[in-house]
């Protein structure tokens, strides 16, 4: 086991989805995959591994922000050989193109986060998502009617709670970042550097703009529909 996932080796599946909610984790191993079994307990994050159309995946939470999504996302590469993550999650839409319930495939991310600041030494990396994985999540979005998707840049900020957030995100809006969440940047430049795939997929779960906000039984079926959008385009 590593230090925060409590698997063999072997147990955790090449391919994985990332949701940040470990319930979330466990609703998606019961509602998708084929002979989940739970891998790691340890605080709480579950992690499972089933089958999907009889392709091995892997679900594992993340918890919230980036320093506790990076210390799952390290050991899934370093320690289980993982190959291609995908982060399913929720994010604010920063732009009225954008309405509740839409996806947001994330081909790049901007970041307020000092994490890649270090690793760079204040320079400015720019972590995008990986093609392949974002070509196929966009051809099996773009094949469903229940849903709009968008592909472009988002926001992760370390803050959920900012009183300067309309200030500090007015020049990236300015400049097509579409919605802000909380993981993506630093998943996509820890993939890089391990050589390995990643893609995170958002569902707008509240509007920044007009204040609107998603119901809890909303939220849950759009969840469904990304995590669909997510198992297609990592096994593909
Ligand atoms: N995830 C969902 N909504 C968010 C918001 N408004 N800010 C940051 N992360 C989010």
């Amino acid at each position: 086991m590593s230090t925060h996932i409590a698997a063999a080796a072997g147990q955790v599946a090449p391919t994985v989805l990332l949701p940040g909610d470990p319930l979330r984790a466990k609703w998606i191993a019961e509602t998708y995959l084929d002979d989940a079994t739970c891998y790691t307990e340890v605080r709480g994050m579950y992690g499972f591994t089933g089958t999907w159309r009889g392709r091995p995946v892997s679900v594992q939470g993340s918890g919230m922000g980036q320093p506790s999504m990076a210390i799952y996302v390290n050991e899934l590469f370093a320690e289980y050989d993982v190959q291609s993550i995908v982060r399913v999650g929720s994010c604010g839409a920063l732009t009225e193109r954008l309405a509740l319930r839409d996806v947001v495939l994330a081909s790049g991310a901007c970041t307020d986060s000092s994490m890649n600041r270090l690793r760079f030494l204040g320079l400015d990396y720019a972590p995008v998502a990986d093609f392949g994985l974002l070509r196929a999540a966009h051809d099996a979005a773009q094949a469903r009617s229940d849903l709009t998707a968008h592909v472009g840049l988002i926001y992760s900020s370390d803050s959920f709670y900012n009183p300067r957030a309309a200030e500090l995100t007015k020049p990236l809006v300015d400049h097509g970042v579409l919605a802000v969440e909380m993981e993506a940047s630093a998943l996509y430049t820890l993939a890089a550097s391990y050589g390995r795939r990643a893609l995170a997929i958002c569902t707008v779960s509240d509007h920044i703009v007009t204040g609107e906000e998603t119901t809890a039984l909303e939220r849950q079926e759009t969840f469904g529909a990304m995590v669909e959008i997510a198992l297609a385009a990592s096994t593909a």
